[in-house]
Parts: structure tokens; C-alpha cells; sequence
């Protein structure tokens, strides 16, 4: 009985830590991807190709990109309700009271969640508006596509950054 017991108590462990883990894998693979696409794609790009090549390769990568986002976007959201409610659940069991009565927590919580809002537009931008090449493009949006293939992909990745941050910042706001 009393190992049966422990099972089970096991398993109500592993849940929280799979949900976890989706959770950080998705935000590893979003802003991951991300970086890479600003530190590496785009310079990189820049220098091996000719200037009109950069957008449309750009392109090819970040269409293949855009779904594995767009599946990532789901998982995101539901792992990060299913967070919310453990760490309620953990602060109960520690202090008594839940989220709704720890301030600093839900401040930085609302920070992160409108940064997620702001990610999620400027990706859904990319995906509802054609941000592919015309060939009718004036000099300097030219020259624009150029310094950023895929748009807004530089305030992506800071947004990304800073909603890490926030992550790290809830961490230590409880045990
Ligand atoms: C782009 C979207 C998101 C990214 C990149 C992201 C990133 C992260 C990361 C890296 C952690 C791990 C913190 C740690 O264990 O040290 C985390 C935890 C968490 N996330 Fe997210 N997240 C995102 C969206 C969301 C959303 C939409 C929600 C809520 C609906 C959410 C709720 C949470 C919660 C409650 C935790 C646990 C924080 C704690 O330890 O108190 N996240 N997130």
C-alpha cells in the first residue's frame, strides 16, 4: 500500500516537470531559433550572397520556421496556464495564500504575459501580412529588407530576451 502510495506521489511529480519541460523546450526552440536567425542567418547571409539573394533565402528558411512557431505558440500557451496553476498550488502550500495575494509575482507576471502579447503580434504579422518580395520594392525599402530579412525579427528576439528575464524573475520570487 505504502509503495503504491509512493507511485503515485511520483506522478504527481512528473506532470509539473513534463509540463515544465515543454514549456522551457518551446521557449528554448522560439527564441533560440530567433537568435540564431538574427546572429548568424542574416549577417551570414549578408556577406555570402549577393544582395538580392538575402530576402528570398531568408524567406525559404523562415516559411519552414513560421510553422514550427506556430505549433510551439500552442504548446507555449497551455504549458504556461498549466505552470500557473502549480506554482499557485506550491504557494499555497508554502505561505497559505496563492498568486492573487503575492503583488511582486503577479506585477512581473503581467509583464511577461504583455510581452508575450507583443511577440505574438509581430509573429502573427509576419504570418497574416506578405512580407515577401515584390520586386516593386522603393531603395530603401530595399535597403531595409536587407538589414532585416524577416521584420521585426531584431524586436522579436529582445522581446524574447526580456520575457526570459521575467521567467527567471518569477523563479526567485518563490522557493
Ligand atoms: C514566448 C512565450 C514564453 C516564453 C519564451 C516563456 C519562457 C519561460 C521560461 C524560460 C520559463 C522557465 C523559468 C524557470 O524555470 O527558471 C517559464 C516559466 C513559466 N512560464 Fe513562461 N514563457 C512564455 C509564455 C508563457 C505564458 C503565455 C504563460 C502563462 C499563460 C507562462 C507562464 C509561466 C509560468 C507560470 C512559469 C513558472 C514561473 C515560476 O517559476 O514561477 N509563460 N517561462
Amino acid at each position: 500500500m505504502e509503495s503504491l502510495q509512493s507511485v503515485l506521489t511520483d506522478l504527481n511529480q512528473l506532470y509539473p516537470i513534463i509540463n515544465h519541460w515543454l514549456h522551457l523546450m518551446s521557449a528554448v526552440i522560439w527564441i533560440g531559433g530567433l537568435a540564431f536567425l538574427v546572429m548568424a542567418v542574416t549577417p551570414g547571409l549578408r556577406k555570402a550572397v549577393p544582395k538580392e539573394y538575402v530576402k528570398p533565402i531568408a524567406d525559404t528558411f523562415y516559411r519552414r520556421y513560421k510553422r514550427v512557431v506556430g505549433a510551439l505558440l500552442v504548446v507555449i500557451l497551455f504549458t504556461g496556464g498549466i505552470n500557473l496553476y502549480y506554482v499557485n498550488q506550491l504557494m499555497h502550500a508554502q505561505t497559505g495564500l496563492g498568486i492573487p495575494n503575492h503583488p511582486k509575482y503577479l506585477t512581473v507576471f503581467f509583464i511577461k504575459l504583455s510581452l508575450v502579447v507583443g511577440i505574438l503580434t509581430l509573429f502573427l504579422y509576419t504570418v497574416i501580412f506578405k512580407t515577401e518580395q515584390t520586386g516593386e520594392e522603393t531603395p530603401e525599402e530595399k535597403e531595409e529588407q536587407l538589414r532585416e530579412p524577416i521584420p521585426y525579427q531584431r524586436a522579436s528576439l529582445w522581446m524574447g530576451l526580456f520575457i526570459i528575464l521575467c521567467a527567471a524573475a518569477l523563479k526567485h520570487l518563490h522557493q
